[in-house]
């Protein structure tokens, strides 16, 4: 039997090789061109899972797109891990900012990742960190070290909204069953700085559409004496925060969880360099919340941002037009214990009411997720703080993250097991942005990882049940 660090080393081309061929395949959930290229990939998660020594893999039509399954079950009375990832990757636009095509993988060496980086869309949000599990089991398998029962739902909508994805899990309770759901979709503090995450905000989704006249007008004849439905969309955004940055929408902090000064304290202990931070994004200041630090206002408080916005003439040159209709993509970020529709529904009545008479407002809820806190006085967090510990020579610290996997939530609710959430990429990664990349340091060290965590959560659990 090989160690892992044995294995992974003979092996890294391989692995390499092996996640540059996903990446090949552009699996954009969002748009419909793409629909076949979503089905390839399934197809290969597919192979890889059963070549990494799963008994069984399938694809799982959904009404939207599939869900790739499996597994492979030792012996029933073990403990079982249910791995989840997604497959599918965010639109690369703008892609004339990229440095190398998006769907044609190359390694290139940064500052951050002196030992090269893949770069290519969906290299670290997920394929990336859903392909280390893959290389994992494999290992495990083929050097006898597999101590539990291991189960894989790896899906193609997690950047849309996972919208059938609790279809999914209803349906199949019985083949999800599990000990523990282990995700590795989020990032970690720093290569020399081992961290769990250990909180994800929620999400509200939103889109608005004002309407002025029922028709673009000459804004020399009209603009003065009509409103114009876009500037009329800016003041109200801007009124949505008052000059504190807190959100104006009544009743939405009625729920937000208050952390006391000890909790904030021991939160404040994670290394953070706010010159580096804004150095990093150029900026001169940053902003947000009065009284809140900048990895609170990133993870504990609740946010509202204007993803995209658009109206009137954006061709080419001057138009002069008073147009009849603007647009908005709004999203909140929650923390628990806000609840995702509660926000949507407060959203919409106080968008509609603050609409002044000369416009009419239409609010619609794309999709949304509840915040997830995980506790760590778990038997799961003692076994992935084992794991850590065992694999970065020190123990990791425990973070929130500002992002969402809307889907964590409602794992626990139908599952009845808890999650752990061991991410290995790096802020600096670019997920969601050009040049999105993974570092192949962060890569092996994250196959290196993940037995461990099987061995100690294997290890504890049966203990657990022997003392009982
Ligand atoms: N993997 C990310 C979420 C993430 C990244 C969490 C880094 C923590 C650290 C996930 O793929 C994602 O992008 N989620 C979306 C939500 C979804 C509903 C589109 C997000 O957070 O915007
Ligand atoms: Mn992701
Ligand atoms: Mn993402």
């Amino acid at each position: 039997m090989k160690d892992t660090k044995t294995y992974v080393e003979e092996n890294k081309q391989r692995f390499i090789d092996e996640l540059i061929d996903l990446l090949k395949i552009p699996s954009i959930s969002a748009n419909s061109k793409y629909k076949n290229d979503m089905l390839k990939t399934a197809e290969a998660v597919k192979k890889s899972l059963l070549e990494a020594g799963c008994d069984m893999a399938e694809i799982n039509e959904t009404p939207g797109h599939p869900v790739v399954y499996g597994e492979k079950i030792i012996d029933p009375n073990l403990p079982t891990v249910l791995v989840y990832g997604h497959y599918d990757v965010q639109p690369p636009d703008p892609v004339n900012l990229w440095d190398s095509p998006p769907f044609e993988p190359v390694i290139k060496e940064t500052k951050t990742h002196p030992d090269g980086a893949i770069f290519a869309r969906g290299a670290c949000d997920d394929k990336g960190q859903m392909y280390m599990h893959v290389k994992a089991l494999e290992y495990m398998t083929k050097n006898d070290s597999l101590p539990c029962n291991v189960k894989f739902m790896i899906e193609g909508e997690e950047e849309v909204g996972s919208e059938n994805l609790g279809w999914f899990i209803e349906n199949n309770r019985d083949k999800l069953k599990n000990d523990v759901i282990l995700i590795s979709d989020t990032g970690m503090i720093a290569k020399d700085t081992p961290s769990i995450t250990t909180g994800l905000r929620g999400l509200s989704y939103m889109e608005v559409e004002v309407t002025g006249p029922n028709r673009d007008l000459h804004s020399g004849l009209y603009g003065g004496a009509v409103a114009n439905p876009i500037n009329i969309l800016c003041k109200m955004i801007s009124s949505l925060q008052d000059e504190d940055n807190r959100i104006t929408i009544p009743g939405f902090y009625d729920k937000v969880k208050e952390y006391n000064e000890d909790e904030r304290a021991k939160m404040a202990e994670a290394p953070f360099d706010l010159k580096e931070y804004k150095e990093k994004l150029n900026i001169e200041e940053v902003h947000g919340e009065e009284g809140f630090s900048t990895l609170e206002r990133a993870s504990i408080r609740p946010t509202l941002d204007v993803n995209g916005i658009w109206g009137g003439y954006t061709g080419e040159g001057a138009k002069t037009v008073l147009p009849s209709k603007a647009y908005a993509k709004i999203s909140m970020r929650l923390v628990s214990d806000q609840d995702w529709k509660e926000i949507s529904a407060l959203f919409k009545d106080y968008f509609e009411k603050i609409a002044p008479k000369s416009v009419k407002v239409n609010v619609s809820t794309h999709h949304g997720g509840q915040a997830y806190v995980t506790p760590i006085d778990t038997l799961e967090y003692q076994a992935a703080n084992d794991a850590y510990t065992e694999a970065f020579g020190k123990a990791p610290i425990p973070q929130h993250s500002g992002g969402s996997i809307p889907i964590v939530a409602l794992f626990e609710q139908e599952l009845k097991s808890k999650t752990i959430l061991m991410g290995f990429g790096l802020d600096t990664d670019a997920i969601h942005s050009p040049n999105e990349h993974f570092g192949i340091w962060n890569y092996l060290k994250g196959i290196e990882t993940i037995p461990l965590f099987y061995k100690h959560f294997t290890k504890l659990k049966l203990a657990e049940k022997s003392d009982q």
